[in-house]
């Protein structure tokens, strides 16, 4: 029976996954495959370290170039993460002539134009299909049996950690910072959560779901992104007084030769399949002219869900070195579309806001809604105690830029009509 040899860059949590799948799976893929998979050198720059499993000492190496420029090994797995020196190892590791598998999602989205050019001049393979939430298969599906699709939509819960804050300040009411303590605690959230709260990681993600559905690169740092930590227990208890729940959606629309896209704290309405994705679980939403919608559901990151992403991709590079025809690129990230981004677009907005409780004071803010353009959709006042005092306001408003939108609000707190603008926030259209 054939042996691919596999190096592997990292043994942290989803390394360790990525070593463990291998062994839950191994009499499986021989049986169905007829060839074995041996990770036989793995880089662990710390080996004095007790990582919690059963790795035999003489597989590990302190050197990436011991397993990059190994001419025994076929495949390289890549889990450092970060931009550097991740992408680097990659980029050598292709020019040695090695397919690489990667769950970077940092590094694709910021040098994967980069490295899959650097594949295909080696004839060579690219995978990452752990890149993009996790254990969900969804950038194969797109690149073989969605194939036929022209796409136009793309709405998605990518992150888990923020998910999950969000659903605990929801069912349980319990505040943000103490959310975010606990899921640490539990090992979902980051010691240093700022790439997921602040929406980085959700934007990396659909830079590279932007690529692969509609054929346009859209650097992450393009993409219009505001994280969770403005929303407060009021806008989830607003929201819900409207039929919404409050999500981190990663948004991208194709229509008319352009391209719109943005990462944002979005109300979804309740019976929208996305409003009960909870806790750390991902979803994918997306709509193809020919299979309509779609959603795809499941764990989007932990060591065995992105374990089973990364082996699904070794297996299939293996399947294929072991038949001779070693080279092809998929899924693979286009560039070549005839599509323009265009920035966010137009969306509908959910604005609380706090205004005194004044005859007038509803009439100036409509006006000036009416001046640019902006249509309300629904509103809410809070009772007052008619004393003057300020209350909370809440407008939902139809399609407007938000440029438009920040502009009128600004006037309102200029001129005085509004004492604060207290949250922004998008509204998915369903
Ligand atoms: N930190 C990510 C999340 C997982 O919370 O979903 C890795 O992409």
């Amino acid at each position: 029976m054939k042996t691919i040899k596999i190096g592997m860059l990292g043994i942290g949590n989803i390394g360790k996954g990525t070593y463990r799948t291998l062994e839950m799976s191994r009499a499986k893929i021989e049986q169905a495959n007829g060839l074995t998979i041996e990770i036989v050198k793995i880089l662990n720059r710390h080996p004095e370290i007790d990582r919690g499993i059963d790795i035999p000492k003489e597989k590990y190496v302190t050197d990436a170039y011991e397993i990059i420029n190994d001419p025994e090994i076929d495949i390289v797995i890549e889990l450092i993460g970060g931009i550097e020196p991740a992408t680097t190892y990659m980029a050598d590791a292709l020019k040695a002539g090695k397919h690489v598998v990667t769950a970077n999602k940092a590094a694709l989205a910021a040098n994967g134009r980069m490295l899959q050019e650097l594949a295909y001049k080696n004839q060579l393979m690219l995978r990452f299909e752990a890149s993009v939430a996790g254990g969900i298969p969804i950038l194969n599906a797109i690149s073989t049996a969605l194939i036929s699709n022209e796409f136009s939509e793309v709405q998605g819960i990518l992150n888990g950690t923020t998910n999950y804050i969000l659903t605990q300040m929801t069912e349980q009411g319990t505040p943000y910072e103490e959310v975010l303590k606990e899921a640490q605690r539990k090992g979902f959230a980051e010691a240093d959560p700022t790439a997921d709260v602040e929406g980085i990681d959700a934007a990396n993600k659909l830079s590279i779901l932007i690529s692969l559905l509609f054929g346009i690169g859209v650097a992450p740092e393009k993409i219009p992104t505001k994280g969770i930590t403005s929303v407060s227990r009021e806008d989830i208890s607003f929201a819900r007084e409207f039929g919404y729940r409050i999500k981190l959606l990663a948004s991208a629309n194709c229509a008319d030769g352009k391209v719109t896209c943005n990462v944002e704290p979005s109300l979804v309405a309740e019976t929208h399949p996305l409003a009960n994705v909870n806790n750390e679980f991902n979803a994918v939403y997306i709509t193809g002219n020919a299979v309509d919608n779609l959603m795809f559901y499941g764990r989007g990151a932990g060591p065995l869900p992105t374990g089973s992403a990364v082996i699904g991709d070794v297996v299939d590079v293996a399947r294929k070195i072991e038949k001779g025809s070693a080279y092809d690129l998929l899924p693979h990230l286009r560039y070549d579309a005839d599509l323009q981004f265009a920035g966010e677009g137009a969306n509908q907005y959910y604005i609380r806001l706090t205004a005194a409780d004044h005859p007038g004071v509803l009439g100036q803010i409509t006006s000036t809604f009416g001046v640019y353009g902006i249509g309300i959709r629904t509103m809410m006042q809070r009772a007052g105690d008619n004393s003057g005092k300020a209350v909370p306001m809440i407008f939902i408003v139809y399609d407007i830029e938000k440029s438009i939108l920040t502009t009128a609000l600004n006037v309102l707190v200029n001129n005085g009509s509004v004492e604060s603008i207290d949250n922004v926030l998008r509204v998915l259209k369903s």
